[in-house]
């Protein structure tokens, strides 16, 4: 079994339903001995939370939300997930930089190479010898957006992504597959619309595959 460090990132449209999965997910490392940072995007510190707050529920233009986005994210970086790294855990974090591309690029229409820019800018971090820190696995929780616009029908009041009409989930999928398109090794995509626990045994099946967790005890 691997001891390094492993960061790995859960995206999909809001109402793809990753929060189980990562809860069960961070259960199945703790099993065998691993020590687990369980975080999220916007957020994860103090300062991050603060911006969370404002970046889903204040107006404002998609160049803002696209620094904030990445504000956020260089303190993470910084005051939490490198660190964790160093220290050989696994860190999870629901949501990462698939999802500025996804929201922010594809949904919003804001340009694609700025996001680039920003995104060498910002996870550029010294421990990775002048390399991008880039997830070791993103999981992509893939729901078709009219099944995911259902889920959510009623559920909660809902923040300024959650309130998007169908066509923006649509854009936000499709950049979602870009993103994987570019760097399919990195991806686990997970068909989402089926029962929790085939979704459950396709999500722990590819931690297994790569050997990060003990085969044979799918729940
Ligand atoms: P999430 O934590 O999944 O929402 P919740 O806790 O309400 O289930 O994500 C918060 C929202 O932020 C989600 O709608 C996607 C959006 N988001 C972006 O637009 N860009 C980003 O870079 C990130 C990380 C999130």
């Amino acid at each position: 079994m691997q001891t390094a460090g492993l960061f790995i990132t859960f995206e999909g449209i809001d109402g793809a339903g990753k929060s189980t999965h990562i809860a069960a997910l961070a259960e199945a490392f703790r099993t065998q001995g691993r020590v687990v940072t369980l975080t999220r995007e916007p957020g994860g510190t103090p300062l991050a939370e603060k911006l969370r707050e404002l970046v889903l529920n204040d107006p404002m233009d998609p160049l803002c939300e696209a620094l904030l986005m990445f504000a956020a994210r260089r303190d993470h970086l910084q005051q939490v997930i490198e660190p964790a790294l160093s220290r050989g855990e696994v860190v999870l974090c629901d949501r990462f930089t698939d999802a500025t591309f996804a929201y922010q690029g594809a949904g919003r229409g804001f340009d694609l190479s700025v996001l680039s820019q920003l995104e060498r800018w910002v996870q550029s971090m010294p421990a990775q010898d002048g390399r991008l820190r880039q997830p070791d696995l993103t999981v992509w929780f893939d729901l078709p957006p009219a099944v995911a616009a259902e889920r959510l029908a009623g559920a909660r009041l809902p923040d300024r992504f959650e309130s998007q009409p169908l066509a923006f989930f649509e854009r936000v999928a499709a950049g979602y597959g870009n993103r994987m398109l570019q760097d399919p090794a990195r991806f686990a995509r997970v068909p989402s619309d089926q029962p929790k626990d085939a979704v459950w045994r396709a999500v722990r099946g590819a931690f297994e595959q790569r050997g990060w967790l003990q085969a044979g005890s799918v729940q």
